[in-house]
Parts: structure tokens; sequence; C-alpha cells
């Protein structure tokens, strides 16, 4: 796993959309996993500002939702599928073809998430996933003890994610819903490159156990580990209890320059 200390979120949010502005040169087709919450925001700020310069043609992306919430309409502002579409997908000047994800509010849930699952294989699988980090080390809403080899299924948010979650409903946790649907871990773990951002103190516990800690469903983020090409970017405040953060940043500082993330 590599891990990228950036002094704030904006570099970091700079830093990853320019990973994906490469992948897509490479690939235009390419199928970008997005995650929502607020961390992830400076990446789609970033990659948008260089879509309107001109500086890479999106035209052809594709964009794949990490996870949704059960019970809420897809039209409602808070589904995941409205916030992507207000913060991804319209910036980027995508059309709602060029999206895929979970249905929420599907009579059968179960049937949903299958079916998301080979959607997901049938497109040819995630190329860039980006994720953030739950303060309990979360990836998507595979909550603590989550298995590692689990596949996009139904959940129950615990209730420090639902209170996290309150700001977006009004600061009302009685309108967060009790259940999600999200990739699994084991899901998550296929696609081809991995790219965690977290920032803030608050994620800097979730972090040290996310890359130093030992692999475990108890900290979900730390499956990372397993994968051959994960990447974590961390501003300064969230890398705050990592013990080899010296490490991390000569590596970085030393890296070729053609190499990217
Ligand atoms: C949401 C998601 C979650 C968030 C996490 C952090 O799609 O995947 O894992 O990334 O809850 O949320 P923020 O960024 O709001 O702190």
């Amino acid at each position: 796993m590599e891990v990228v200390i950036v002094p704030d979120a904006a570099a970091g949010g700079e830093l990853i959309a320019e990973a994906m502005t490469a992948l897509l040169r490479r690939k235009p087709d390419a199928l970008l996993g997005v995650a929502t919450g607020s961390t992830p925001l400076p990446v789609y700020e970033a990659l948008a500002a260089k879509v309107s310069a001109g500086a890479v043609d999106v035209s052809r992306a594709r964009i794949a939702q990490l996870d949704e919430y059960v019970g809420l309409p897809a039209e409602h502002p808070e589904s995941y599928r409205s916030v992507l579409r207000r913060q991804v997908l319209e910036p980027l000047g995508l059309a709602a073809g060029a999206f895929m994800g979970p249905d929420g509010a599907a009579s059968d849930v179960q049937g949903a998430c299958e079916a998301y699952d080979k959607a997901l294989a049938e497109a040819g699988g995630v190329d860039l996933q980006l994720l953030g980090i739950g303060t309990d080390g979360h990836i998507g809403f595979n909550e603590p003890c989550s298995s590692l080899a689990s596949r996009t299924r139904i959940k129950t948010l615990t209730e420090q994610t639902r209170v996290d979650n309150a700001r977006f409903f009004d600061g009302d946790i009685k309108q967060v819903p009790h259940h999600v649907i999200t990739q699994g871990i084991g899901t998550i773990l296929q696609a081809r490159h991995l790219v965690l951002l977290a920032t803030g103190e608050g994620k800097a516990d979730a972090v040290a156990a996310t890359v130093e800690g030992p692999v475990a469903a108890v900290c979900p983020a730390s499956a990372l580990q397993l994968h051959p090409h994960a990447t974590v970017v961390v501003d300064e405040a969230a890398a705050s209890e990592l013990k080899l953060a010296d490490y991390f940043r000569h590596t970085y500082a030393n890296k070729p320059d053609w190499q990217g993330i």
C-alpha cells in the first residue's frame, strides 16, 4: 500500500484528480468508482476544473456508485444517486446513461444487490475506486466486522455513522435511514486501483489502523492491505497518528516522476 501525505484536502483532491485524468487519457471509457460524503468533494472539484480547462475528455467516462441508502426514492435530494448527479455527473457534463448504481428503492433489495454486483462485472469492473473512510474504519458502508470477502449487500448503519451523516439531513438523525446497500469489501477489492482519501484529525485513528494495524474485519479499510494497487492519500491531520509518517514522506518524495500514484 502506498501512503501519500499531502499538505491539505485541496492538494489531495488535485493529486487524485490527476490520477483520474491520466487514467482517462489511457482509457477514455474508464469506469470510475465514486464515493459520497464530504471528503471526495475536492477530487470532484479538481476533476471538473480539468474538464473545463480542456485538460481531459470525459465524454466516454463511466461512473459507478459505491453505496446507497435503502428506502429513499432515487429523486430524494440526499439519495446518493441524487448527490452524485449534482457533485459528479453534472459538473463533468455526463449524461445519466454514464452512471450505474444499485436501486435503493427496490422492493427486492437482495435481488438489487446481486444485480449490481453482476452489472459491475459485466461493465468490465471498476478501473479506479475512490474511497472515503468512516471514523470507525468503514469503507463504503462496510461497518466494522463486515466480512472481508463480502459482496454487495444490505447493511445496517451504526449509530455513529447515522450521527455523522445527520448533517446531510438537517441535523435530524431520525431522517437518516438505518439501512444501506453497499458494495462489499470483496467487491471493492476487485477494482483495479483503490484510492482512499482521508482528511482531518477525526480520521487519524482510523487511518493508522488501516495502514499500520493488522488486516482485520474490525477495521474494514485494513482490507486495502490485501490489494496489489492501493493508495492512501491523507492530509497532515489525518496522518498525525502514523508511526511511519516520515518513511511515507521519504518514499513518495523519492518516487520516479513518471510513476504517478
Ligand atoms: C459514502 C461512503 C462512506 C464515506 C465515509 C466518510 O459513499 O463510502 O464510506 O466515505 O462515511 O464520509 P465523509 O467523507 O463525509 O467523512
